[in-house]
């Protein structure tokens, strides 16, 4: 499958979701730096994106014009890319001392095929920090907002400049909008994940070229899939599973029975004792994560032995964001996939990173076609230090037993009352202070447990879920009535920021 439309990226933030979009109407899209242009050949189609400079900035990022005209394809210019093309075809512009960003209406000309199904006045979000002030010669104005500036352009047979971003839901015919550009592109949709799938395999038989790959496997939905991929592929894989003693009730086990479902046998490491002794007495958060961290990839590569390819599941995402962005979000992502060890494995040429092209949805759509159960497709996000992160204060055996029966009373209960799918994540933490209470009108002193649960797009920022009190209050009787040690349950009404998801 070719690459039909290519995504030059001016640094918008939206960048991404342009791609999206294009592959959820059937295309495969991918993003490339402007500067590749004169290398794509082939292609159906070109979209350049939004982006921060303004295009009169001497030091703005350009487009290969020749390139562009060479490819003799529709072209679509979003935001900085509209006025991008706009100077480069002989048009003007006036900068504006401010950027403006946010809703405004679409006002629709004559009509024409780019704005087809889309309805006068509906919403769009725009962003622009320059105005074109004349047109190339032959060009036309297609759309305007209620201020009368030009947000819809045709500046030649399917060459199309739009100011506003037609891949955020709040642009309410937005969607509608890149379908009818795509409409013009000489080619058919071409994206679809079966076939997608069937290039993988093709293309992981060719790179792994006989050698054996090893990979992590954590229960995960990217591990479990990159797992599964690799086993369909017929290559010959050592899928390590390190059981570190920081897993959630019944976990070690569910995933072993997850992976024989799919015919996948995995390599289990049982390692909790190491990782307690390494543990003991540590109070300090962020040594806790660097000892569990580097521990891990000790045991893991101790037991793999000489690698000769090494598979992770990084997924598109990922790679933007840690090319682009210094986030917390992808800092913890670098943490695990871009550590010094598989860096080295990397430059050597022996990381293999199959789902590197796609979404987290994609990968989930591509887990389902394998057989994979929605169990496990659909499982909250999990931190790799497992249970120590909540766990603040001393890691115990004692508190990781408490914590993992009251965490199954949450989760467990999340799922029987349909919970479960409506929360981006939920995890229970152990606090290290005790409370006084009452049992069996004995004095006791023990544990509180408090119950977190989110919705969040991305994990940098988070809202807590408005549970039915009824639900609560069956989770909390069950943890107080069945778990010993515990006296209190909380529950966490903290938005992030100023709170993170974990309490470590
Ligand atoms: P916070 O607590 O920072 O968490 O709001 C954001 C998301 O990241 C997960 N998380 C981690 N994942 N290693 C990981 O692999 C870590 O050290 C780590 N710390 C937090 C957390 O579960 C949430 O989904």
């Amino acid at each position: 499958m070719d690459v039909q439309v290519a995504v030059l990226d001016y640094g918008s933030q939206y960048s991404q979701l342009i791609v999206r979009r294009v592959r959820e109407l059937g295309y495969f899209a991918k993003l490339y730096a402007p500067e590749a242009l004169p290398d794509l050949a082939d292609l159906a189609g070109v979209i350049l994106s939004g982006g921060p400079n303004s295009v009169t900035d001497h030091t703005a990022p350009d487009v290969d014009m020749d390139a562009l005209e060479r490819l003799n394809v529709p072209v679509l210019g979003v935001c900085y890319g509209m006025q991008l093309l706009n100077q480069k075809l002989g048009g003007d512009l006036t900068p504006s001392t401010t950027s403006e960003y946010g809703p405004a209406q679409l006002k629709i000309g004559d009509p024409h095929d780019l704005f087809k199904d889309v309805t006068e006045g509906s919403q769009i979000w725009m962003s622009h920090s320059d105005t074109v002030s004349r047109l190339p010669e032959g060009a036309s104005i297609l759309a305007r907002n209620e201020t009368g500036q030009p947000i819809g352009i045709c500046f030649r047979d399917h060459w199309y400049g739009i100011q506003f971003h037609p891949e955020v839901t709040h642009s309410h015919d937005g969607r509608q909008v890149l379908k009818n550009f795509l409409a013009c592109l000489p080619a058919e949709p071409g994206f679809d994940v079966e076939a997608f799938k069937q290039q993988l395999l093709d293309d992981i038989v060719k790179e792994v070229d006989g050698r054996e790959v090893v990979c992590g496997v954590s229960g995960g939905v990217d591990s479990t899939v990159l797992a599964v991929l690799l086993h369909k592929a017929g290559v010959k894989i050592h899928p390590i599973f390190v059981d570190t003693g920081m897993l959630r009730k019944g976990e070690a086990e569910e995933v072993q029975e997850q992976f024989a479902e799919v015919g996948v046998e995995i390599d289990t490491v049982y390692a909790e004792d190491q990782f307690l002794d390494a543990l003991e007495g540590e109070e300090d958060p962020e040594k806790k994560r660097n000892i569990i961290g580097n521990l891990f990839l000790d045991v893991f590569f101790k037991h793999a032995g000489s690698v000769e390819l090494f598979a992770q599941g990084t997924l598109y995402p990922d790679v933007i964001e840690s090319a682009t962005s210094g986030s917390i979000a992808s800092r913890i992502k670098t943490h695990h996939n871009r550590v010094d060890r598989i860096m080295q494995l990397k430059q050597e040429g022996r990381v293999l990173e199959p789902l590197s092209e796609l979404f987290k949805d994609e990968v989930r759509a591509l887990g389902r076609s394998m057989g994979i159960p929605d169990r496990a497709l659909d499982r909250h996000p999990f931190p790799g230090p497992g249970l120590a992160v909540r766990c603040p204060g001393v890691v115990t055996r004692e508190k990781l037993d408490i914590l993992r029966e009251a965490d199954d009373i949450f989760i467990s209960t999340l799922r029987k009352t349909g919970w479960y799918p409506k929360i981006w994540q939920a995890c229970a933490t152990i606090l290290p202070s005790r409370s006084v209470g009452v049992k069996g009108d004995v004095r006791a002193y023990e544990f509180p447990i408090t119950l977190r649960a989110v919705i969040s797009e991305d994990a940098m920022t988070a809202d807590w879920v408005e549970i039915p009190f009824p639900v609560l209050r069956e989770i909390s009787n069950k943890i107080l009535n069945n778990v010993r040690g515990v006296n209190r349950v909380l529950y966490d009404i903290s938005t992030k920021p100023p709170a993170s998801i974990e309490w470590e």
